[in-house]
């Protein structure tokens, strides 16, 4: 497998995978619409990797300018498709927005991957998916809970499409069901860098030690967990990059058409907010300035993942710890303020 199409890959978790990919050789091309990235994302990429991918400005909903990439790149061997909106609490506030973006633009590139024949393809999925489970770790065969936001659905629902497409289509395809990555790539040109403001819990940590908000909301102090907050499966953004170089290793090994597997991609280890705030004012010694709120809309209470189906097929593990999660994460906030 040479040539890769990432979706979404100026985004937080699709430029780390691009980076990935190019200095496993693979021939990268990138199509985002910029709606929650910026362009100078590319030129971050450059400087990780000394590689230029090449780039399309164009979004999944627009069906011709679309197949217009597939025109003229001929040959596709993979797919990684990242391009969705992320935010839990903006898609109870406006879920068309969510079902219209995240279920049409997988909708959209299915129908060409059929199309053009690409072979192998992997979906970002999330650890959302499992709703609220009282059994923990989940693994892959947990049964899925409802879905706590529109969001969680959207993710739901693409799997179910592969699930539904993988017997029409002659490909491979698998879900990714990420838990929470965080962190930035330790060269500093790239990281979570969205064009809207961020809600997710390590930027705004690292937000609101720079100053650039007066302080850190966490939603939830009297839940049934350990401390009263909520429990996530954090992992870093270049261990999340490397499943996905894993994932295509996978698939290009396959002898068999029409398979579609589901793989967690998390540490295996519940945190508490409180907990990875903590690591947070360690790794850097800044105290911040928090307040406690009620929990967020759409927010499950704990969720951890069960390791042993992406060791298995993947071959893939951690690497990085929590404090190289935090220290990158703040590297790269210090990197991009002054
Ligand atoms: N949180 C706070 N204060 C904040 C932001 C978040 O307390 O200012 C809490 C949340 O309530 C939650 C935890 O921190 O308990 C993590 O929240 P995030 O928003 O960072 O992430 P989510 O668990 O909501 O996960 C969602 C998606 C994942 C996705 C992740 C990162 O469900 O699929 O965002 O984008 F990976």
């Amino acid at each position: 497998m040479k040539k890769v199409l990432v979706t979404g890959g100026t985004g937080y978790i699709g430029s780390h995978t691009v980076v990935d990919l190019l200095e496993n050789s693979y021939e990268v091309i990138i199509i985002d619409n910029l709606s929650r990235s910026k362009r100078e994302v590319i030129e971050g990429i450059e400087k990780t990797t000394g590689k230029l991918p090449r780039f399309y400005s164009a979004d999944l909903c627009d069906r011709t300018a679309l197949e217009e990439v597939f025109q003229k790149e001929g040959t596709i061997d993979g797919i990684v498709h990242f391009a969705a909106y992320k935010y839990v609490d903006e898609s109870v506030k406006e879920p068309l927005l969510y079902y219209r973006n995240n279920v049409e633009g997988l909708i959209n590139l299915l129908e060409l991957v059929k199309k053009y024949q690409v072979k192998n393809f992997v979906f970002s999925s999330s650890c959302s998916v499992y709703g609220n489970i009282e059994t923990l770790p989940v693994s892959e065969s947990t049964k899925l809970n409802p879905a706590e936001s529109p969001y969680a659905s959207t993710k739901v629902i693409g799997e179910m499409m592969l699930e539904d497409v993988k017997l029409e289509i002659p490909a491979n395809f698998i879900s990714l069901r990420y838990f929470n990555p965080v962190g930035a790539h330790t060269a500093g040109f790239i990281g979570e860098n969205p064009s809207v403001v961020p809600n997710n819990l390590v930027p705004r940590i690292t937000g609101t030690a720079i100053g650039k908000f007066e302080k850190l909301m966490i939603f939830g102090n009297q839940l049934p967990t350990r401390d009263g907050s909520c429990i996530r499966d954090y992992i870093h953004v270049m261990d999340v990059a490397k499943a996905h170089t894993a994932a295509l290793k996978y698939l290009s090994e396959l002898s068999s058409l029409h398979t579609h597997e589901i793989i967690n991609i998390g540490s295996g280890k519940g945190v508490t907010v409180l907990e990875l705030i903590a690591a947070f004012e360690k790794v850097t010694g800044i105290q911040l300035k928090k307040e406690f709120a009620s929990p967020r809309e759409g927010d499950v209470i704990a969720v951890y993942s069960d390791t042993t189906k992406s060791s298995k097929l993947l071959n893939w593990t951690v690497e990085k710890s929590i404090e190289e999660m935090m220290q990158t994460a703040w590297n790269w906030e210090e990197a991009n303020n002054t």
